[in-house]
């Protein structure tokens, strides 16, 4: 998740409108930042790795000549953050300038042909491939909207891409499919896109929303919407009534419930994975003795669901440590035959990058799963599983507990396909269930949202929670209860469900809440039984379950209810949603602030 900015202005100063505007979207990525503007028809480019006000600081990018500009803030996906992987990016001329956000999946393949056609590539990045596209088309004598329209088509994955041309100094191109794009006007003084709106509210809330499969030509003349088959499309402009901060939070009230909500995204960005990196990733599992899962908090919990994957999956045998246990309890076991699989989605947290380090000098291979590109871990890794759920600003971690599971159910279906455990065809049937997973989270996020919320007039003033599940779905119940605890400050165990009879259950009295994770699986008789101990000794019963399963609806005090999904087999990633939405509301509810939970920090940096 990158942020993109583009302004056309009657009135100067592009490149502190620029900057301001590219501060206001940094919460979307902060790795490097540029802008580009066109003046008396050549492109100027002022970009460098590290934070707005740290380039600003070494660059000046309020110092920049013209009326027309494009920015940039990034999280990285393709390529380490570095000045060179900065955006914008140039055709062979200099003579395009390109910003993007998104991820476009086909683009080895087109940077293969456009290299043959000796086009000269400078960055790692994915997005160096469409100012070189566009500048083929001109090359081919088309004109701009023409060569703009013929470059998205051959994009296939998630863009929103703005252009700048040192031909045409007094208009913007914009395009998009699956990202963020806005167009915002002014009077005949300023015309602005950008990723979110708050890019540009302080100077204009008169928005013009561009849809996937549009692209659009700017000027201060106006704006000319056209579809991919280049049929004009009218689009009335919108006055919003938002405040700049509301705006950042995408209307939401917390960047916690916005980060909830991008879940189906995130997802599906992340089952992109380049199915070479999955290659490169299950060799090193293939040829080893010992599979360790390792991480802490939320990756912790993510690990225990990928030992339930591996070894459902891909017969595979593995285990999951604490990371702040790790050398305690792998002393004598690690070896160069070992392989150490560290889940961290900030990349930074000093127990996981510890225990790394401590495997990686007995011989071990690492993996690492991350969210951010180039972190620490990543850097002492050999191979490497980006997730790509974007920056996550909540402290706690939601859309990036789900991503993890996402990247770690892909590895282990293309481990059990390379284990010859599956066939082809057994392959692309998980892959259709994993790729269902997004609409069903939509699903849920429409349809439970508001049952969740409800609930928590019943629960408020509970001082304590169990969490059960059996299977994955203890793991699943673990990272609910961990939710519950961080943010509203409840205290909430999750646990096996067959083991709470050995000690949890002296703990229930009448009304005391147990939460239990039951889709209608391996587990639901057992589950079905565990209900009714804690039932017959006065608990109140909260259960996610399938929409369909009247048995256990009929058992409990409140449910919340998932869309069926019988045959999927990863159909439990999604239980989690309901109880990250619980925990929310609970906290909203004790008016407490759920992104900045106390005595916690997004990454722990200290062992
Ligand atoms: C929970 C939470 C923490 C983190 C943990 C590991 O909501 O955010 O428990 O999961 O600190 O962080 P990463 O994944 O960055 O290593």
């Amino acid at each position: 998740m990158c942020g993109i900015v583009g302004v056309i202005t009657a009135e100067g100063g592009v490149g502190e409108v620029l900057s301001k505007a590219l501060k206001r979207l940094e919460y979307r990525g902060y790795d490097s930042v540029g802008v580009a503007t066109v003046n008396e028809n050549r492109i100027y480019i002022k970009k460098d790795k590290g934070k707005i006000d740290e380039v600003n600081e070494r660059l000046d990018l309020t110092d920049v000549p013209g009326l027309i500009g494009i920015g940039h803030t990034r999280w990285a996906t393709h390529g380490i953050p570095s000045k060179i992987n900065s955006h914008p990016h140039c055709d062979c001329e200099n003579r395009i300038a390109v910003v993007h956000n998104g991820i476009i999946e086909n683009y080895s393949g087109l940077k293969e042909r456009l290299t043959r056609n000796g086009h000269k590539f400078v960055s790692e990045t994915d997005t160096e491939v469409v100012p070189h596209l566009i500048e083929e088309k001109l090359n081919n004598g088309l004109n701009t909207f023409t060569a703009i329209l013929e470059t998205v088509k051959e994009l296939k994955g998630s863009y929103a891409i703005a252009v700048l041309i040192a031909d045409y100094p007094d208009r913007i191109y914009v395009a998009r499919n699956e990202s963020p794009l806005v167009i915002g006007v002014k009077d005949k003084s300023y015309v602005f896109c950008a990723s979110d709106i708050p890019a540009f509210l302080p100077i204009t809330n008169q928005v013009i929303f561009l849809y996937d499969g549009e692209v659009a030509e700017l000027s201060l003349n106006g704006v000319a919407i056209r579809n991919l088959n280049g049929e004009i499309i009218n689009r009335e402009i919108l006055e919003m009534d938002l405040t700049p901060e509301m705006a950042k939070k995408g209307g939401f009230p917390h960047f916690m419930l916005k980060e909830i909500f991008e879940q189906p995204k995130a997802l599906k960005n992340t089952l992109r994975i380049d199915e070479g990196r999955l290659i490169e990733v299950c060799k090193i599992l293939n040829e080893c003795d010992r599979i360790i899962f390792t991480s802490a908090g939320t990756s912790f919990y993510a690990g225990l669901c990928g030992k339930y994957f591996l070894a459902n999956l891909s017969r595979t045998r593995s285990e999951a440590v604490i990371s702040s246990e790790f050398d305690e309890v792998m002393k004598n076991i690690i070896d160069e035959r070992t392989t150490v699989v560290a889940i961290s989605q900030s990349g930074e947290t000093s127990d996981t990058i510890s225990a790394a380090k401590y495997a990686k000098r007995l011989g071990a291979k690492i993996i690492s799963i991350s969210n951010t590109v180039g972190s620490s871990l990543t850097r002492l890794a050999d191979a490497t599983i980006y997730t790509q759920a974007g920056p996550e600003i909540g402290v706690a971690a939601t859309k990036t507990f789900l991503v993890q599971l996402g990247a770690l159910s892909l590895i282990s279906c293309k481990l059990a396909e390379f284990k010859a455990v599956i066939n082809r065809d057994e392959y692309k049937k998980l892959l259709n269930d994993l790729n269902s997973l997004p609409e069903i989270i939509q699903l849920i996020l429409d349809k439970t949202e508001r049952e969740v919320k409800a609930s928590t007039e019943a629960y408020h003033n509970s001082i304590s929670f169990l969490y059960l599940g059996r299977g994955i779905n203890s793991a699943v119940a673990m990272e609910g209860a961990l939710k519950l605890k961080e943010i509203a400050y409840i205290h909430a165990e999750g646990y096996a469900a067959g083991e709470s009879k050995h000690g949890p259950i002296a703990l229930i009295n009448q009304g005391f809440p147990v939460v239990f994770v039951a889709p209608i699986d391996s587990t639901h008789n057992k589950i079905i039984g565990n209900i009714m101990e804690m039932k017959a000794r006065g608990a109140r019963i909260i259960s996610v379950i399938e929409e369909e399963d009247k048995e256990i609806q009929l058992i409990s005090d409140t449910v919340f209810r998932i869309p069926k999904a019988t045959d999927n087999f990863f159909k439990q990633i999604v239980y989690i949603v309901p109880l990250q939405l619980f925990a929310y509301y609970m906290a909203v509810r004790k008016g407490l602030d759920p992104d900045k939970p106390r005595n916690l920090a997004k990454a722990v940096t200290v062992a």
